[in-house]
């Protein structure tokens, strides 16, 4: 299959938002994928970088993608990953890809010295759970994720 998973360049910028918007669709939030190439531009090349991404290529072509960033643990006194983003594209899944990226962001925490890596999965996406698990993740049970946004952002904020 000649995989090779690569860090971004700024080349990547049009593949990155057409991978971003499947993963959209996927999710069935298409709606709050708003992101341009701009602010991948900005985020991930600029001068104040916040976020990395690889990009996995069949041959020439970029068939998935992985993008995180970093976090900090006060408990471990370290930095973890945190996995904004996976996908592989429908053609290519199965064989490979998806964990190919895992494991080449599972180094880079290691080289980064750092305590973990972390993400979110919408709790009817089965299939990504079951890919999760199979690479020894575990769910965080006790646990629930809070979002601040909007008009509830803009007042706390005042
Ligand atoms: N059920 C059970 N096991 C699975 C499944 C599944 N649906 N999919 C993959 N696996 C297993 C494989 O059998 C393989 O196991 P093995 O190493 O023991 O043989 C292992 O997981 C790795 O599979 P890959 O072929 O590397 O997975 P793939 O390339 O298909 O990528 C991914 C997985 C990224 C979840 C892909 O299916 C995808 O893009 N799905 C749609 C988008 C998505 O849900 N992304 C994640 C959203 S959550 C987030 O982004 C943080």
């Amino acid at each position: 299959m000649n995989l090779r998973i690569e860090f971004a360049t700024v080349r990547d910028l049009p593949a990155i938002v057409n991978l971003v918007r499947q993963l959209a669709i996927y999710e069935e939030l298409e709606h709050a994928m708003v992101a341009t190439e701009d602010d991948f531009r900005r985020a991930l090349f600029g001068p104040d970088r916040q976020a990395e991404a690889l990009i996995a290529f069949t041959g020439d072509a970029p068939v998935g993608f992985a993008l995180y960033f970093y976090t900090f643990s006060t408990f471990l006194g370290k930095r973890g990953i945190y996995l904004e983003d996976i996908f592989v594209e429908p053609a290519y899944r199965g064989r490979g890809i998806g964990k190919a990226l895992l494991r080449k962001l599972a180094r880079i925490a290691k080289e980064q010295n750092c305590g973990r890596m972390e993400w979110s999965v919408l709790t009817w996406n089965q299939p990504s759970i079951d890919f999760y698990r199979r690479l020894g993740a575990v769910t965080l049970e006790e646990w629930r994720m809070f979002r601040l946004t909007g008009g509830a952002l803009e007042a706390l904020g005042k």
